[in-house]
């Protein structure tokens, strides 16, 4: 299916050129008190310098396909955009290599090997409904984490790194989409590789956080051990089955387009601030 209205990004999508720092000896336990959600992060992080690249290869093969100028203009924006954000996470990912945990090189070898040959061997059609999969994950958990109330300690540079990426994740929420849906389109066949891209990403997360949770034993005992993480997750549990839950069901719907999310003034304000703060803009 072929769409020509009504498709294009209705937020402006800036590509900003930020610069982050990380401490050479940055605490790995960047979420105070929570190094299950540190965890977590880092394996987020991990992910990107694979994950983004893979993006890009996609949509520059979509692009010869792509018959709007609208689209290409977005897809060349949400491609610059997505090249910023994996450069900075590798600034964040060099410093938690400087603190030990060598099996995350093979974790990542795995991962890499994944994304290449998933664009040697596997249809665009597949590599896009993974994009699209991806996108509509990141933009719900974008908007979990930005309605969230933040009684959590974070190191600022992280929280920042964060912030700008998800952000930016909203600013190009449709283009994975309406990419997808202009190059080759189908509900169920986006909706299964989808689910096959979510599972990817996640296993990959779940096994760096595993990792490094048992790496360090010490830091899991500094912030109560094994009761103290049960009682993390418990806490965590309302608030995801609440808000961040029905977000994610809602992108499984055959009516689900991101174009009905808004772009709410607050966000807005962020992408002001993100802009001025950026060394250049576009
Ligand atoms: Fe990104
Ligand atoms: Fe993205």
């Amino acid at each position: 299916m072929t769409r020509t209205q009504d498709v294009g990004s209705s937020q402006p999508i800036v590509v900003r050129q930020m610069d982050f720092d990380f401490p050479d000896d940055i605490d790995p336990v960047v979420v105070a008190g929570n190094p299950e959600e540190s965890y977590l992060l880092i394996g987020l992080s991990l992910l990107l310098p694979h994950l983004e690249p893979y993006l890009i290869r996609t949509m520059k093969e979509a692009k010869k396909l792509v018959r709007n100028e609208k689209l290409i203009d977005d897809l060349e924006r949400f491609s610059a955009q997505e090249g910023q954000h994996y450069r900075q996470h590798m600034r964040f990912n060099d410093a938690i290599r400087l603190q030990g945990f060598p099996e995350l090189a093979s974790l990542e070898k795995s991962l890499s090997e994944d994304y290449k040959r998933f664009s040697k061997t596997r249809s665009l059609r597949f590599n896009l409904a993974y994009a699209e999969g991806f996108e509509a994950l990141t933009t719900a958990s974008a908007r979990f984490s930005f309605e969230r109330p933040t009684d959590q300690e974070t190191l600022p540079a992280v929280s920042e790194l964060f912030s700008w990426h998800m952000l930016e994740e909203l600013e190009h929420r449709t283009v994975a989409f309406d990419i997808y849906d202009h190059v080759c389109g189908g509900y169920f066949y986006r909706i299964v590789a989808g689910l096959y891209a979510q599972w990817h990403m996640s296993r990959f997360i779940g096994r760096v956080r595993k990792y490094m949770i048992e790496a360090d034993p010490a830091a899991i005992e500094r912030c109560g051990g094994k009761e103290g993480m049960r009682a993390r997750r418990r806490a965590a549990s309302p608030e995801l089955r609440k808000k961040f839950l029905p977000k994610l069901l809602k992108t499984y719907l055959p009516s689900y387009t991101p174009h009905d999310i808004p772009f709410e003034a607050e966000l807005q304000e962020m992408a002001t601030r993100y802009s001025a703060a950026a060394h250049s803009t576009r």
